[in-house]
């Protein structure tokens, strides 16, 4: 099975609410999107589907209308949870992984030579806890310390994340598996969408070559950069503007093709060969190393 080719396909940004436009946000047009996206899904060759996070705008009566869409695809499907999904009530916010069927908000799989990595951006965040609560006060400290000025509605992977992230890519280094990263937020190339800790996300990237791509939701407007041996794709939202935006993924022998449906760009993004350390000269190992993120950032 090893090198088969895996199919998938990629929703970001559902973001439905029964609401007025807001900007480029048109709430209600959401689910007639998403079930255009599923019957498309549905009719394609695609294995699984992720749904990029941002699943829901605000309010938890709003998942009756998507989950029963979602719910008609035909194979299985992957969440990652975003800053929106837990705008709910205080007592709802646990219930929202459960009832997105997940056990635990990180977690993996290994499909013949990719190891697939979901991220949880909200593991420090105050979208993940309630207000007043020791927890909020815990956010807050970290947020002072490493967050602001970045915006309060990002989010970052705490320590225990963080050691099962590097964990997971000295699995996937040893068991020479290609390893993909999903997650709501950005975390390259660096702004207000990327996680308060991303710096130091990346830095963990830098050094496990077998990392070829973070795909995350988030960045409405879309956004792509290359960094060393890793792919860093924000796919555009669905909810933005009359057109719907999602996308195919086909991971191939040496690269990963992006059929973009709707406004999303298709894109062909060539799966680079790590170059060996002793093999770089100066310059090319000046160009390795972390770039110096904006100040908010550090
Ligand atoms: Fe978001």
């Amino acid at each position: 099975m090893q090198n088969q080719e895996i199919n998938f396909a990629v929703i970001a940004d559902v973001q439905y609410s029964d609401e007025d436009n807001l900007e480029l946000c048109h709430f209600r047009q959401s689910p007639e999107k998403l079930y255009d996206a599923v019957s498309d899904i549905n009719q394609s060759d695609a294995q699984f589907t992720v749904q990029l996070g941002d699943f829901i705008n605000q309010y938890e009566k709003s998942y009756e209308i998507v989950l029963p869409i979602w719910d008609e695809l035909l194979k299985p499907s992957r969440h990652v949870l975003g800053n929106h999904d837990l705008m709910v009530s205080d007592q709802f916010k646990q219930k929202v992984a459960p009832l997105l069927g997940l056990q635990k908000t990180w977690y993996s799989e290994s499909l013949n030579d990719w190891r697939f990595i979901y991220l949880d951006g909200n593991d420090i965040s105050f979208s993940a806890s309630c207000e007043g609560t020791a927890e909020y006060e815990e956010v807050e400290k970290y947020y002072q310390a490493h967050g602001a000025p970045s915006p309060r509605w990002n989010g970052a992977l705490g320590e225990e994340q963080l050691q099962w992230l590097e964990n997971e890519l000295q699995i996937a280094t040893r068991s020479e598996q290609k390893a993909m990263i999903f997650c709501h937020f950005a975390v390259y190339p660096f702004s207000e969408f990327c996680l308060w800790n991303a710096p130091y996300i990346v830095s963990i990237i830098d050094k496990y070559t077998c990392v070829k791509a973070w795909f995350n939701g988030h960045e409405h407007d879309g956004n792509y950069q290359q960094r060393n041996h890793c792919h860093y794709l924000s796919f555009k939202g669905m909810v933005d503007t009359d057109e719907s935006s999602f996308a195919f993924v086909s991971l191939k022998e040496e690269s990963i093709e992006i059929t973009g449906m709707g406004r999303e760009i298709s894109r062909s993004l060539a799966i680079a060969e790590p170059i060996p350390d002793e093999l770089l000269t100066s310059p090319h190992k000046k160009a390795k190393t972390a770039r110096k993120p904006p100040k908010f950032l550090v």
